[in-house]
Formats: C-alpha cells, sequence, structure tokens
C-alpha cells in the first residue's frame, strides 16, 4: 500500500513543481487590505513601475498634469540605464551609460525643466587615435580602414522611408512586409547595404547578433529619427552628467518615489488597482487609480503580478540580448588611444559576440569606458573575465602595453533588447501587446514597447498620457 501512495505523492510532485511558476504567476499572492494601518497606505492617481528613463519621465508629466503618483523602483536611484561616475580625486562626472539624446523639442524642454544645460556631443574625445583590433586575439587588424558608409546609408535611408510607422512604435500593417522580418544579413545583401553594416553594428550596441536580428529591431533601433540626428548632432549635458536630472526629479518627487522597493502583489480586478510593495521601511499598500508599467515586462520580472492570460502569454514570449558597461583604470593604454572590436575574417569586420564593443578614453585622463555585448545573459563575474582577458591580450599580442585593469565601475544592463520570434511577429504579437494598453486600469511604456533611446521613449510616453488621464 505504501508504493501506490508514494507514487501518487511522486506525481502530484512532480506535477506541482513542474506547474509551479504559471500556477505562481496566475495566482499572486492575496493582498489583505485591511491588515494594513492607514499609515502604510499610499492613496495615488496612478503607481508608476520603474523608475527609469520612462518611469521617471512619466511620473514628472503626470505630476505636471495634476496627477499624484508613486514611483516603485528596485534601485537606490533613479535614472535606470542612465550611469554617471564621479572621479573620487577631481570629482569629474563620466556618463558611462547613456550618453546622448536626438536634438529635438522634447528633450530640451525636459532638460530646461530642471534647468539644465544642454550641447552638442562630440563624436570623440579630441584627439583620439583609434586602433582597429581583433579582441580575440588581441592584433591590431591589418589594412584595415572603416569603409565609407555614405552611400550605403543612403540606400538604408531609402529603406526606412518605405516603413515611416517604425518610428513612432510597433503599429505595423499586416501581413507583416516580409523585409521586415529578414535577418538583417539578409536584407544587407538584398539591398548592397554591406557597408552600412559595420557602422550600425558599432552605433546599435546591445542588440546581440546584429545580422540575425530581425531588420524590423534594426529599424526600430536605428530608424529616420536617428538618421536625422546624425545630421543635427547629438545633444548631450554641458556638465557631463546626465543623472543630474533624475537626482533634481528624484529631489521634486520626494515620498512620491519609493526606491529598493519592489512588489510583492498587485490587485487590478477592482475598480482600481492595489500594490503591495515591500519597502526598506517596511510593506506598503498602493491604492491606485491606474497603474503604468515602464519595467521591462519579462515573466522573471513580474513576480507577483495579477497577470492576465494574455499578458502572461505575450510576456513569456520575449527573448533578451545583454548589455554591459565598465570604466577601468590602470590599463596601461596610453591616454589618447580608443580601441574598436574588429573582427579580422568576419562579415563585415563585425566581431563575434560575446565580446568587447570598444575601449574609449573618457574625460578622466586613464579612466576608459568599456562596453560589452552578448546574445545572452552572462555572470557579472564571467563578463569581468572577459574583459580584462581582452585587455592583457593586447599585451600578449604585442599591440599595447597592457597591465591587470582595476574596475572603477561596472554595471549590468542586461535584459537589453526584448524581442520575439517571426512566427509571433507574424501572428500579431505586438497587435496584441499594444491592445494591453488601458485594460484592468494598465498601462504601459519602456523600450519593449518601442525601442531602447531615451529621447524616442520621451516621445512614445507623451503620446501614450492622453490615453491615460481620459
Ligand atoms: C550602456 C547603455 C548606453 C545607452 N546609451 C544611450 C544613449 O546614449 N542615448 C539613448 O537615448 N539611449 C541610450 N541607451 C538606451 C536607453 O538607456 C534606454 O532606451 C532607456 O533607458 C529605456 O528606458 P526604460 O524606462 O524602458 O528602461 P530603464 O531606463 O532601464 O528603466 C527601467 C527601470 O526599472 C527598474 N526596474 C526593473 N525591474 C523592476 C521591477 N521589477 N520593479 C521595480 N523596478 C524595476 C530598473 O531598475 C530601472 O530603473 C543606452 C543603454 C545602455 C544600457
Ligand atoms: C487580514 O488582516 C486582518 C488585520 O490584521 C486580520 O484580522 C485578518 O484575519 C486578515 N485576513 C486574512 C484572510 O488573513
Ligand atoms: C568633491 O565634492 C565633495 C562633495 O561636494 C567635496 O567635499 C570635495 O571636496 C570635492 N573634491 C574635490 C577634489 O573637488
Ligand atoms: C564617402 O562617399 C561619399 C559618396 O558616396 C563621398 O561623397 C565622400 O567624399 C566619401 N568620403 C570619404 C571620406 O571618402
Ligand atoms: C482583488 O480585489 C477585488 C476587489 O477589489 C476582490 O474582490 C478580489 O477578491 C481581490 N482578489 C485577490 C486575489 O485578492
Ligand atoms: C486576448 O488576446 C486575444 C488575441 O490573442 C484577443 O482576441 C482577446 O480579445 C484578448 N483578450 C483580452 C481580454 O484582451
Ligand atoms: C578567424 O580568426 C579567428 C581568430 O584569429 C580564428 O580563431 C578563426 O579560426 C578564423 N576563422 C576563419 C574562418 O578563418
Ligand atoms: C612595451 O614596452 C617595451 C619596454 O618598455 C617597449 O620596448 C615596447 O616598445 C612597448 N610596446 C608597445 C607596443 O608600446
Amino acid at each position: 500500500m505504501a508504493f501506490p501512495s508514494l507514487l501518487f505523492h511522486f506525481l502530484l510532485l512532480l506535477l506541482l513543481t513542474t506547474t509551479l511558476p504559471s500556477l505562481t504567476t496566475a495566482f499572486p499572492p492575496k493582498i489583505n487590505t485591511t491588515a494594513y494601518p492607514a499609515s502604510d497606505i499610499i492613496t495615488r492617481d496612478i503607481c508608476i513601475i520603474g523608475g527609469g528613463s520612462t518611469g521617471t519621465y512619466s511620473a514628472i508629466r503626470l505630476s505636471d498634469s495634476g496627477q499624484s503618483v508613486v514611483i516603485v523602483e528596485t534601485k537606490d536611484r533613479l535614472g535606470g540605464h542612465c550611469e554617471t561616475y564621479t572621479d573620487p580625486s577631481t570629482n569629474e562626472t563620466v556618463d558611462y551609460g547613456v550618453v546622448s539624446f536626438h536634438n529635438i523639442d522634447i528633450v530640451k524642454n525636459y532638460f530646461a525643466r530642471f534647468e539644465i544645460p544642454l550641447t552638442i556631443a562630440l563624436d570623440a574625445t579630441p584627439g583620439q587615435v583609434i586602433k582597429y583590433v581583433d579582441f580575440r586575439t588581441g592584433e591590431s587588424v591589418a589594412g584595415y580602414a572603416p569603409a565609407n558608409a555614405t552611400a550605403a546609408l543612403a540606400g538604408y535611408a531609402a529603406q526606412l522611408e518605405k516603413y515611416a510607422y517604425v518610428e513612432a512604435g510597433f503599429d505595423l500593417p499586416y501581413p507583416v512586409p516580409a523585409d521586415l522580418l529578414l535577418p538583417f544579413g539578409d536584407f544587407v545583401t538584398k539591398y548592397g547595404l554591406e557597408d552600412a553594416a559595420e557602422f550600425l553594428f558599432g552605433f546599435q550596441q546591445g542588440l546581440g547578433h546584429l545580422l540575425e536580428q530581425f531588420t524590423l529591431y534594426v529599424f526600430k533601433n536605428f530608424g529616420l529619427g536617428l538618421m536625422q540626428a546624425l545630421k543635427t548632432g547629438f545633444l548631450t549635458t554641458t556638465r557631463w552628467d546626465n543623472s543630474e536630472i533624475y537626482e533634481k526629479a528624484l529631489a521634486e518627487l520626494g515620498p512620491n518615489v519609493l526606491l529598493q522597493s519592489h512588489v510583492i502583489a498587485t490587485n487590478r480586478s477592482g475598480d482600481g488597482v492595489k500594490v503591495l510593495v515591500q519597502t526598506p521601511s517596511g510593506s506598503k499598500l498602493i491604492l491606485a487609480k491606474k497603474l503604468l508599467v515602464t519595467i521591462p515586462p519579462k515573466l522573471s520580472n513580474l513576480h507577483g503580478f495579477d497577470l492576465s492570460p494574455n499578458e502572461t502569454s505575450l510576456f513569456a514570449q520575449f527573448l533578451n540580448s545583454a548589455y554591459y558597461t565598465a570604466l577601468l583604470r590602470r590599463t596601461g593604454i596610453p591616454p589618447h588611444i580608443s580601441l574598436t572590436n574588429t573582427g579580422a575574417n568576419t562579415s563585415y569586420h563585425i566581431p563575434p559576440l560575446p565580446a568587447l564593443y570598444s575601449i574609449r578614453p573618457t574625460r578622466v585622463p586613464g579612466l576608459y569606458n568599456i562596453k560589452f555585448g552578448s546574445a545572452f545573459a552572462l555572470s557579472d563575474a564571467q563578463v569581468q573575465a572577459l574583459i580584462v582577458e581582452s585587455v592583457l591580450r593586447l599585451d600578449t599580442a604585442g599591440t599595447l602595453n597592457t597591465t591587470t585593469p582595476e574596475f572603477a565601475a561596472y554595471a549590468d544592463h542586461t535584459p537589453f533588447e526584448l524581442t520575439v520570434s517571426k512566427e509571433a511577429i507574424e501572428g500579431g504579437f505586438y497587435r496584441d501587446l499594444y491592445a494591453l494598453q488601458g485594460q484592468r486600469h494598465t498601462w504601459y511604456t519602456g523600450a519593449a514597447f518601442h525601442t531602447q533611446d531615451s529621447s524616442l521613449l520621451w516621445e512614445f510616453t507623451e503620446g501614450l498620457i492622453p490615453s491615460i488621464l481620459a
């Protein structure tokens, strides 16, 4: 008799462990609304999840429209991918995440609101000499010079013009034009854009294997707005401190920002939304009319959310690339040298990932910025080891005298680009995703809903605000 009952328990256990993830997302913890004293209840018009680029912008714009807001942010600061390092010996600041913005009114108005002056960003530190190195060997790529991309970029722009709607979001026509679903490598050869491929790779860092990404995602990340910005120049902060806007927004929003906080449970089935949040000063119950989600909507990032079957099935489809940034000291690299990872024998000299994209000098002498990309997530220890090996390989190869560097700063920006399969896109994934807007008092903004570009995301968010306020 023991045997069948053991087998039953075993099967039950198997059933439970295999179905548990979907069970927990389908049934988040119940919120006992009577368990919280008034001092732990936060009543607002709008609760915003995530205080990065779009979360902060939304909070400011919605507050300016007379709405009361509260932001729930896991980190101890606002800004998300925007990262600024302060050199301890000089107090000089270096932006090693988000660097530049489009030269457009929405950007100028947003920075002007916080009295932060902007200037045209320089392409490179003056006097810098770029070395093209294959970091698999540490050797300079003999006889290499970047292709003249001008004509191919004009050809690329002519293609973009045909799909002007991608500039505004993911409102795609159905059937989705076949070219948008070509792996970008095939699109490049189809339209003779070979000379622009490496340039686009350098610009679209963080997208993983660029030639394998669907042309749709490449277009979204390098669209007509960026083509325009290449002509007008990009903007950056005169004080070299892109985090200043987030610090000022935090000061202004004050108690309306819950830092180091995360969602434990949500309930969106009533008249409004209930959000139970763990904060450094205990659990708080947020009662809001509406919810605005700005975080990467991967299921792994939505524990405790009362997701609808549609939300669950859509968000479960997201794949993601990985992107990392670091500041190094004591590399041994001479101050005027800048290094670009260049495949000696690869298509369009695009380096295979995971790898660093480049090592660039910053305005602080001896401090170098590293950008590192991968098609999949790596541990911080793995990324740091690969960066160190890459720097030391320059020495082994006799290219530069380098030494084991020290990390002055390091940041993981994974998950970065969120993508879905060709079948999903063809099947109306983005139509269904956009149909979530406004359901159960919930709206969505952030990179997964548009593109990895702060300026364009502020425009996208601005376009969403009227429907949130309606
Ligand atoms: C290294 C790097 C350089 C870049 N350079 C530029 C540039 O020069 N110009 C440009 O326009 N764009 C740049 N980008 C892209 C730009 O940063 C993004 O497009 C933009 O930040 C996306 O905004 P977002 O609000 O979607 O996400 P984020 O800015 O990442 O904000 C999301 C926020 O949500 C928080 N969060 C995540 N999960 C949760 C959770 N479960 N609960 C609560 N909070 C959560 C995060 O901590 C973060 O603060 C760069 C990105 C990187 C990584
Ligand atoms: C909810 O909280 C109240 C107050 O703490 C408590 O009396 C009640 O038993 C709780 N209800 C449930 C279902 O846990
Ligand atoms: C850096 O700023 C801090 C805080 O404002 C100040 O105390 C310190 O003296 C400054 N250091 C330098 C080198 O300017
Ligand atoms: C690049 O090509 C364009 C035209 O295709 C030409 O006008 C320009 O002079 C070239 N630039 C260089 C640096 O050769
Ligand atoms: C969610 O809230 C509604 C009413 O606001 C309530 O009827 C329902 O039981 C709650 N659901 C959960 C899972 O707590
Ligand atoms: C869920 O998605 C399907 C399409 O996949 C759509 O027909 C349906 O209306 C959606 N349900 C809700 C509640 O939005
Ligand atoms: C390309 O170069 C790398 C690094 O030197 C080498 O490992 C690889 O075998 C080469 N591949 C081809 C196809 O030549
Ligand atoms: C490295 O240092 C040695 C010894 O000082 C020097 O001879 C050599 O030229 C240096 N190599 C490079 C690439 O700078």
